[in-house]
């Protein structure tokens, strides 16, 4: 009975979506069904913010005519109220060339704050000085854009209010890096990804969270004493670097978190190439997929209940004097893809349950998982 009226339901609320949908124009429903496919967040918001204009056109127009410039001015870019979160968003994904872009900021702006600048996948490749006029933004988003030169100046009077930079996956060669201490605001950079071949020494006092990464970058910047004291997360991706320089990183106080994916990082990895200042406490090391075939004991200094991810490297052994210290903290190490022998180097592991289970995706050369040896045959060991 319940069941039934509740499909009843269901089918009614169906109903009136679709009536509320014939009445939207056919472009807002293009929209809306690209996006459902592309990005079901923004699809949501977008659905919300079709059935408010639908409810209160007469208020929503009120606004939009106060808030946002002509939509014939700033073609194609358009104009986005999100009255759910009192927000102005400016989608410009359609523009293509600079001229164009240079346009849309020509044209009178009501209100000169906006939220959130969306050029994700636009074929713009120069982000030239100044370009944006007297507009501000929380957060742009260049994702998969064709962007090489992001000019020195761009961003403007963003500079004050930016939160988050997103350019990752575009082909960037050129970027202000010296320019990131002026931003007052600044929380998280991405930019991994791109195509610069190397990256000076930079300042952020609020920066928290930063990608980097480019088939060019053979070298991790140089971070110098007090020029990022907010830095909790730093990430290197898929960048030909081959060698960590010990105590690299020791000038960021507040790192909590370094990931090194896909690099070259090759044979060796030498006593105290990660080790710390007195305060700081990295609880995670990130070395997924690269070309080590060895970890020498005190390579990295360790901190109670730290992650230490080596999987797809190349060592064929675990040993106690390097990775017991790890677990006995409390530690997690990941080794899924190392084709380890299981001789009696890892009879340490195998014989203590607490190691064993926290010794993650743990397989020997011949696929044999950790857990289904007989620790009774380690026991002469
Ligand atoms: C969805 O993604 C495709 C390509 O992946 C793109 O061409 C299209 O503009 C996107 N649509 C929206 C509304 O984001
Ligand atoms: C923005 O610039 C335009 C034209 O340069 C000017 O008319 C307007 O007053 C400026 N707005 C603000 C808030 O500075
Ligand atoms: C980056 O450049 C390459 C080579 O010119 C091109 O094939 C690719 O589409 C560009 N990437 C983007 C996101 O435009
Ligand atoms: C590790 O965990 C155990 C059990 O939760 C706890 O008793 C011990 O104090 C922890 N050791 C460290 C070094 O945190």
């Amino acid at each position: 009975m319940l069941g039934k009226l509740f499909n009843t339901l269901v089918a009614l609320y169906i109903f009136k979506v679709r009536i509320a949908f014939c009445l939207y124009h056919n472009h807002d429903l293009n929209i809306y069904s690209e996006l459902l496919i592309n990005d079901s967040n923004k699809a949501n918001t977008y659905h919300k913010h079709l059935l408010k204009e639908q409810h209160n056109q007469d208020e929503y127009n009120n606004y939009f005519e106060k808030l946002c410039p002509k939509p014939e001015d700033i073609a194609p870019c358009l104009c986005v109220l999100d009255t759910e979160h009192s927000e102005l968003n400016l989608d410009c994904r359609a523009v293509v060339d600079i001229t164009q872009l240079q346009n849309v900021f020509q044209a009178e702006f009501p209100e000169t704050s906006f939220n959130r600048l969306d050029m994700s996948r636009s074929s713009i490749t120069v982000l030239p000085s100044g370009v944006f006029g007297n507009i501000t933004f929380k957060h742009m988003d260049f994702l998969i854009s064709s962007l090489e030169v992001v000019e020195d100046g761009a961003f403007g009077g963003s500079v004050e209010t930016l939160k988050d930079l997103s350019f990752q996956y575009c082909n960037i060669t050129q970027f202000p890096f010296e320019s990131i201490k002026n931003f007052k605001v600044i929380e998280s950079i991405w930019l991994r990804g791109n195509k610069y071949s190397a990256i000076p020494s930079f300042e952020s006092d609020t920066l928290k969270w930063m990608t980097l990464g480019s088939p060019y970058l053979t070298e991790i910047p140089e971070f110098l004493p007090n020029t990022l004291p907010a830095l909790e997360d730093l990430q290197f991706n898929d960048s030909p670097i081959t060698n960590i320089v010990p105590g690299h990183f020791k000038n960021l106080h507040g790192l909590q978190s370094l990931s090194f994916r896909w690099l070259q990082l090759s044979g060796v990895l030498t006593a105290n190439s990660f080790v710390w200042d007195e305060g700081q406490v990295v609880t995670w090391i990130d070395l997924f997929h690269n070309n080590y075939y060895k970890i020498e004991p005190g390579a990295i200094q360790f901190t109670e209940g730290m992650y230490v991810d080596i999987r797809f490297n190349l060592m064929d052994t675990l040993e106690e004097e390097v990775w017991r210290p790890l677990l006995e903290l409390n530690g997690t190490l990941e080794v899924q893809g190392l084709d380890i022998n299981c001789d009696c180097g890892i009879a340490w592991i195998v014989t203590n349950p607490q190691f064993l289970e926290y010794t993650v995706d743990a397989f020997c050369a011949d696929g044999t998982s950790f857990f289904d040896l007989d620790p009774k045959d380690y026991i002469d060991c």
